[in-house]
């Protein structure tokens, strides 16, 4: 895994965006994972202002987003298809229909998380994945005691992760219980994972996904075992890290070349 601090959550942002941009210039019809929730949206600014002020053009891009939650319709203010509309779809040329988002409305959800995962393995696979991780590790909803070698199914939210998110849904009580995740194994096909953390509540939990054992019990952790993982932190997201002086070292010295 590479970790990369930077002073700010903005020249983290400023170079995940770089990342995200470099790919879609080399590869037009690149597949690209997303994430929702606080931590990508300023990602997401900066893609809609390279396409805006640069050009960068997403028309022939395709997307799959990691989760949506269960019974939700997409028109609901808390849904990620709504967060997606607004926070990107509306801001890039990316075509709506190559936008996929998972329906939480499916009749047969085994079914239909199959056929989400054949869609994701027919254009290609996916390119880069777009992370953020939880308090508890989750990555996607991807809670802890989820299966490392998991594939996109339903899942069950813990207490934590609906208290989180209690505020988008005008009480905890009102939170679905459930969702659907791409799986960890799913994560772990993608050519390149890119997780962001910000802010101090996220040290101990990327702290235990760099440099914790690989468990089930901290999900994110998986990504240990991904052949090209990038972590792009904050200070305050990295201040629980044993090794920091080494990443630091690692990345100002990587040759030109190889730089985001
Ligand atoms: C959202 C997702 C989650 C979030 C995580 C962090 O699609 O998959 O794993 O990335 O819960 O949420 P924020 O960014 O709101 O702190």
């Amino acid at each position: 895994m590479e970790i990369i601090v930077q002073p700010t959550a903005e020249d983290a942002n400023l170079i995940a965006a770089r990342i995200l941009a470099e790919t879609v210039r080399e590869k037009p019809h690149a597949v690209l994972g997303f994430a929702t929730g606080a931590t990508p949206l300023r990602l997401y600014e900066h893609l809609a202002r390279l396409h805006r002020e640069e050009g960068l053009s997403f028309r022939r891009v395709t997307a799959f987003n990691l989760d949506e939650f269960v019974g939700l319709d997409p028109s609901h203010p808390g849904s990620f298809h709504r967060y997606m509309e607004e926070h990107l779809l509306r801001h890039l040329d990316l075509p709506a229909e190559r936008l996929h988002v998972p329906d939480g409305r499916a009749g047969n959800i085994p079914l239909y998380c199959r056929k989400y995962e054949e869609m994701i393995k027919s254009t290609g696979g996916i390119d880069i994945q777009v992370l953020g991780i939880g308090r508890n590790g989750h990555i996607g909803f991807n809670e802890p005691s989820s299966s490392l070698a998991s594939r996109t199914r339903i899942k069950a939210l813990t207490r934590q992760t609906r208290r989180g998110l209690a505020e988008l849904f005008g009480g905890e009580d009102n939170v679905p219980a459930h969702v659907i995740t791409m799986g960890l194994g799913t994560i772990l096909d993608s050519r390149l994972a890119l997780l962001l953390a910000f802010g101090s509540h996220k040290a101990e939990a990327v702290a235990a996904a760099a440099e914790g054992p690989v468990t089930a019990s901290l999900p994110a952790s998986v990504l240990q075992m991904h052949p090209r993982a990038v972590c792009v932190l904050d200070q305050e997201a990295a201040v629980a890290l044993k090794h920091i002086d080494y990443y630091d070292w690692a990345y100002r010295n990587k040759p030109d070349w190889q730089r985001y």
